[in-house]
């Protein structure tokens, strides 16, 4: 079977020869602006569905303040944006035998002065993630707005790296990274290459 091709703004090579030098990728202007103009509209028409990303089970944590919704079948816009990210987890299992399986996503909104703490995806290694991606999709981001992705590359180098509209970071899930408090509403999607398994 075919595989379905990636955007033409994302070069695999780069993409595949990062995450192996350095544990995470950045693709820039990843997509046109019809599709990220979409892509804002359906998220800023569903704000009214979003949680507070801190409340788990009735319980309240401390350590993030933005706040999420699921992406499901029905929010299909997001929908094309995963299905370009299954495409590149083909590539990504091809060149490292991850197995990754599926990909779960929401999309996220930092209002200002909202963080998330430094973490990692998969802390324990139970939850399946293997690769997170964020793709940011506020129209404009100024430099004095905070809200950084600070990130610890494999080889223990730390990145600060800009939420810069239309940007995809990519990144090891076991990676430690956090998100610096923003001064403006930060908008993105987060979604995890995963492997089904998991022992939960
Ligand atoms: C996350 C996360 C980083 C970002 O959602 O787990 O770390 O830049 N996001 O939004
Ligand atoms: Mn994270």
């Amino acid at each position: 079977m075919d595989a379905m091709p990636l955007p033409k703004s994302w070069n695999a090579d780069q993409i595949l020869n990062d995450l192996d030098q350095h544990g995470f990728a950045l693709i820039d202007d990843a997509y046109s602006s019809e599709y990220t103009q979409a892509l804002l509209e359906e998220c800023t028409s569903h704000f009214n569905q979003f949680r507070d990303a801190a409340i788990q089970n009735g319980v309240m944590s401390q350590i993030r303040s933005d706040h999420i919704l699921w992406i499901n079948d029905e929010l299909k816009i997001a929908q094309q944006h995963i299905d370009y990210l299954n495409a590149l987890s083909e590539q990504l299992n091809q060149a490292f035998f991850l197995g990754i399986q599926e990909v779960e996503a929401h999309f996220a909104c930092y209002n200002a002065g909202e963080f998330y703490a430094l973490h990692r995806d998969n802390p324990q290694q139970k939850n399946g993630r293997l690769i997170s991606t964020v793709y940011y999709l506020h129209e404009e981001w100024q430099e004095d707005w905070g809200g950084e992705l600070r990130l610890q590359d494999k080889n223990e180098q730390w990145h600060v790296i800009a939420p810069k509209p239309n940007r995809i970071a990519i990144f090891q899930s076991d990676l430690l990274h956090e998100v610096i408090q923003a001064k403006q509403q930060r908008l993105s999607i987060t979604a995890w290459l995963r492997s089904r398994s998991s022992i939960w």
